[in-house]
């Protein structure tokens, strides 16, 4: 098939959901993908942020070749090999005590068994999340999500979710009440512009869920495995959840949600009352594995760490240059860069230029490159991204 062809066969019948890039990705390795016409881009939307150890790193293609010629299906009333190793390995580098794993397929997934959990151990209907939060589109997580273009079209959503705004706890502490059940977060929210909170705020709320009972949700499928530059975000603040959700990057790019749970948390779920035919599936906890090897064999988020500052700073010399930059913040390799108009333009004219960027809300473009990610890469994408802000500039401003 060429270009044209996956394109109309795409559009003509696929439900008409994304927002398309004329694109057709056909190979990737590394920081690196290609077209089908093999033009090379820098992908700095690393899938989403599911592609923290590269694309099809050899370490997670030769665990899947393996799994998939040994035993591809196993449902999760058998027990199985690929499984069990899974389990020991995310809950070994998972904060200790959340030592209960529900394994499904997707963000919204991990997030929808976390807002069961929550309700069946509490008793209780009332979730509190963010203003501007990003939770997924399931009609659970949806409820817990703040953008009303997602919610309006699908109301009457889940009863008793309200949103309070993000970093402050003063409004938290006002919106509990008898029938509270948790309170959700993300610990730096992603599609709502990669936000960072104050330092106080994630502690703030330990303390507020440890003196009210009610229980506290991290989700960190965006933000989780390295991403920030520790394995999980809220180590920045030495934070314990009591519920913690995974997904995107967790299986070296196959479909994984993961939710953590202390034990007598997880333990409220009865047989039968929350499960998932592909829940631990073989061939995705094999990938699984073999991601999280690659994760601390290759000291990947040390390497983002390192390799995110340096990104920053380059981006904020940008910054100095164009005064079309409003901000640049992140974590890691979780960056943003606040522009002072609509970012769709620079998006596109980059990927012309062989640079794949995210957006996050209108005007904030947002990175999310594999770890793996080199600083040659880092330097490509800097100079495009120069060029083609000189380039606005002079569009927006002629003369
Ligand atoms: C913080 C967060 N939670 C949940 C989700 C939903 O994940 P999925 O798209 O895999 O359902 C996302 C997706 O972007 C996310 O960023």
């Amino acid at each position: 098939m060429n270009e044209k062809e996956v394109m109309n066969l795409e559009e003509k019948l696929m439900a008409n959901v994304y927002a398309k890039r004329p694109i057709v990705i056909t190979r990737g390795k590394g920081a690196l993908v290609w077209d089908i016409n093999a033009k090379e881009y820098i992908d700095c939307t690393g899938s989403y942020g599911v592609c923290i150890v590269g694309h099809s790193h050899p370490k997670v293609v030769e665990a899947v070749k393996r799994q998939a010629e040994t035993l591809i299906s196993c449902h999760s009333s058998f027990y199985n090999d690929a499984r069990s190793k899974l389990l020991q390995k995310i809950t070994q580098i998972s904060p200790k005590s959340l030592n209960r794993v529900f394994l499904a397929n997707s963000g919204a997934e991990a997030v929808e068994c976390a807002i069961k959990l929550a309700r069946k151990f509490s008793g209780k209907p009332e979730i509190i999340a963010m203003m501007s939060a990003f939770h997924g589109k399931t009609m659970g997580a949806l409820s817990a999500t703040w953008d009303k273009k997602y919610r309006e079209p699908f109301k009457p959503l889940v009863p008793e979710f309200k949103h309070v705004p993000p970093d402050n706890l003063q409004k938290v502490k006002k919106a509990i009440t008898d029938k509270t059940a948790a309170i959700i977060v993300e610990p730096i929210r992603g599609e709502g512009g990669v936000r960072i909170p104050p330092n106080g705020f994630l502690p703030g709320l330990r303390e507020i869920c440890d003196k009210t009972g009610v229980l506290l949700i991290f989700d960190e499928v965006q933000t989780g495995f390295g991403r920030t530059g520790t394995i999980f975000a809220c180590e920045h603040w030495n934070v314990v959840p009591d519920v913690l959700c995974v997904a995107k990057s967790v299986a070296g790019g196959l479909p994984l949600g993961i939710t953590l749970a202390k034990e007598n948390v997880m333990s409220s779920l009865k047989v039968g009352e929350h499960t998932t035919t592909f829940g631990g599936n073989p061939l995705v906890c094999a990938g699984a594995c073999a991601a999280i090897d690659v994760l601390l064999e290759e000291k990947l988020s040390e390497r983002a760490a390192t390799q995110g500052r340096y990104f920053k700073r380059k981006l904020e010399l940008l910054q100095a240059r164009h005064k079309i930059v409003r901000e640049v913040r992140g974590l890691g390799l979780m960056i943003g860069m606040e522009l002072r108009f609509d970012v769709l333009n620079i998006i596109l004219k980059s990927a012309d230029r062989g640079v794949l960027i995210l957006d996050a809300g209108r005007n904030i473009l947002r990175f999310l490159p594999p770890l793996v990610i080199e600083r040659e890469q880092i330097d490509r994408v800097i100079n495009t991204l120069d060029t083609v802000m000189e380039e606005e500039k002079n569009e927006r401003l002629p003369g």
